[in-house]
């Protein structure tokens, strides 16, 4: 992937938190999730005033991308103020499609570093452990 593509993916997860609905916490995350086919699917994270029902913006991007036919990607970006890490959930979900997958985790100023599914979710489970 190259570096432009990056800040690219970058700058559309900025634009995606601006949709985050988040009242309750008041965190605010965007993603946008680069196939390999080249499309980008974003997201935001979805609370709800029943909290267990909060969706995060990763999950959201995964979910607009593999109900829309795709299946391979290549890389997601994640924008918070601070360049939060993703949460467990959010690994395992992008997990189930590889182990890849490069995450670009940034924060509200655009500064971002970069990591893989596979670091930040080691020695993890997978579909190949149903084989
Ligand atoms: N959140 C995400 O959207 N992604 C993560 O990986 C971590 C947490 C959201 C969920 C909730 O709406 C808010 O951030 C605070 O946890």
């Amino acid at each position: 992937m190259k570096t432009g593509s990056r800040e690219e993916l970058v700058a559309q997860a900025t634009q995606a938190r601006k949709y985050a609905y988040a009242p309750y916490s008041g965190y605010t995350v965007g993603a946008a999730l680069l196939t390999k086919s080249g499309q980008i699917y974003t997201g935001c994270n979805v609370e709800n005033a029943v909290y267990p029902l909060c969706t995060c913006a990763e999950r959201v991007a995964v979910v607009k991308a593999v109900s829309e036919g795709e299946r391979e990607f290549e890389a997601i970006a994640i924008s918070t103020k601070n360049g939060g890490a993703p949460c467990g959930s959010c690994r395992q979900t992008l997990r189930e499609f590889g182990e890849d997958i490069v995450v670009l985790i940034a924060d509200a100023t655009g500064a971002y570093r970069k990591t893989t599914v596979a670091e930040l979710l080691p020695d993890s489970f997978s579909p190949e452990d149903l084989n």
